[in-house]
């Protein structure tokens, strides 16, 4: 077998050409045209109901291709602003032909990057990025740069191709006719991926939904047109009149061509609801300095409540199975942070346990005596920076579980 073959990496730029391509066929088209497509009018509705009719919301379109779904949510949320995003001009003129000939104003196209882009942090109340991330390798990047420009209390909708939908079939039938598929890189999602993606960014899911059943089943017309034709509609038409509706949605649901979760990011006061004993959280001090970073400050005996005998740092964290920490101290106070990418925190004080996932550099934890700490499911970009009470001293390390349990039984002071 040809390994080169199976480790073949996809760039940016050919992900791009073949999007361009694709506009560039519909640039002429009538721009209302893409209203009238099965897919929009399978899916249009599925999302919206998803997006609150709140008036002032500034809502991100990313990755917005024909622009289609911007649009009409700048036409149905005329009380809002829409930023309309690619990352190829050729998407953004066909979007901006749509909203010129239908005199949306409230529409502002713009070229983004989902993975690098141009907006500050916090801000954006609704974010909807439909079938884009199934074309990144490294989506997590870009769920990372999304989650970063959302507002805390404000939603996410991520879209993509389900794995478990006939498109699969059709994707492996061009490949035992040894054809490429048209749009070259995608990859197929499950449910249980995408909600994973969103809990590993801390992000509370609050819905699912997904829709067009039979759309796999009607690629494949171009091969056997009568045939998928009929099996195609009979199929839609079942799922969506008469499975759909008494299943509250169940076959579009796990089984429909595109899949999403809609999140919400959480405030800060719940982003980290502390419930172990001797723990608790520190919030920095931070400017904003868009586009030229951010300062963030840690003060000894002012933000930090001890004075910092020892600062440490953990890097290089590229083995994704590493486990760090798995100790307990006696005596020592330390807060930790997570200064770049993120990681789990797991706590346990003896009796309540808790995991805590950190991303963002402002919030540190307090690892305070007698609680057991461990460090797992580190990003490779994740650094950890520790200030730290005391100088380094191994008798004030507890590394055995049971002599923990066995030393706060003994101990216990309950120090909060
Ligand atoms: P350890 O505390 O076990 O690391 P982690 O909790 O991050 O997994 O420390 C690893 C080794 O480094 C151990 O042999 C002790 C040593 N060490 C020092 O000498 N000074 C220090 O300040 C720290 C934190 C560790």
């Amino acid at each position: 077998m040809n390994k080169n073959k199976k480790f073949k990496i996809i760039s940016k730029k050919e992900i791009n050409m073949v999007w361009r391509e694709e506009w560039k066929k519909d640039i002429n088209s009538n721009p209302k045209a893409f209203w009238g497509q099965r897919l929009f009018l399978e899916g249009y509705l599925v999302f919206k109901k998803y997006i609150s009719e709140k008036a002032g919301q500034i809502i991100l379109d990313i990755g917005s291709g024909t622009g289609r779904y911007g649009v009409k949510f700048a036409q149905d949320f005329p009380n809002s602003k829409v930023i309309i995003s690619d990352i190829l001009e050729e998407s953004l003129v066909i979007g901006r032909k749509l909203a010129d000939y239908l005199g949306v104003k409230n529409a502002q196209f713009q070229k983004e990057d989902v993975l690098k882009m141009s907006f500050p942090d916090n801000h954006f109340d609704v974010i909807f990025c439909d079938v884009l991330i199934q074309h990144i390798p490294n989506y997590e990047a870009a769920m990372s740069e999304m989650k970063r420009v959302l507002k805390p209390g404000g939603r996410i909708i991520v879209s993509a191709v389900n794995y478990w939908n006939p498109h699969t079939l059709y994707k492996f039938f061009l490949k035992l006719r040894g054809k490429g598929y048209e749009y070259n890189y995608e990859k197929s999602f499950k449910k249980k991926e995408l909600r994973k993606l969103f809990e590993d960014f801390n992000l509370e899911v609050v819905g699912e939904d997904g829709f067009y059943f039979a759309y796999g089943l009607f690629r494949l017309k171009k091969y056997y047109d009568k045939f998928f034709r009929f099996l195609g509609g009979a199929c839609n038409r079942i799922v969506t009149k008469f499975i759909d509706p008494v299943t509250n949605r169940f076959v579009s649901r796990f089984f429909g061509f595109e899949i999403f979760i809609v999140g919400e990011k959480k405030k800060d006061d719940d982003q980290y609801k502390i419930k172990v004993k001797n723990s608790g959280i520190v919030k920095l001090q931070f400017y904003n300095d868009f586009p030229d970073g951010n300062l963030v400050i840690a003060e000894s005996l002012k933000s930090v409540p001890f004075e910092i005998k020892r600062i440490y740092f953990v890097n290089s964290l590229h083995n994704q199975e590493a486990i760090r920490g798995k100790h307990a101290h006696k005596k020592l106070e330390q807060y930790i942070f997570c200064i770049n990418g993120k990681f789990t925190l797991s706590l346990d004080d003896g009796t309540v346990k808790q995991k805590i996932r950190l991303d963002s550099p402002y919030y540190g934890v307090r690892l305070g005596p007698e609680l057991w700490h461990t460090m797992i499911e580190f990003s490779p970009d994740c650094v950890i920076l520790v200030f730290a009470g005391d100088y380094y001293n191994e008798s004030d390390y507890i590394r055995d579980y049971d002599e923990f349990l066995k030393y706060i039984k003994n101990n216990r002071n309950d120090i909060i």
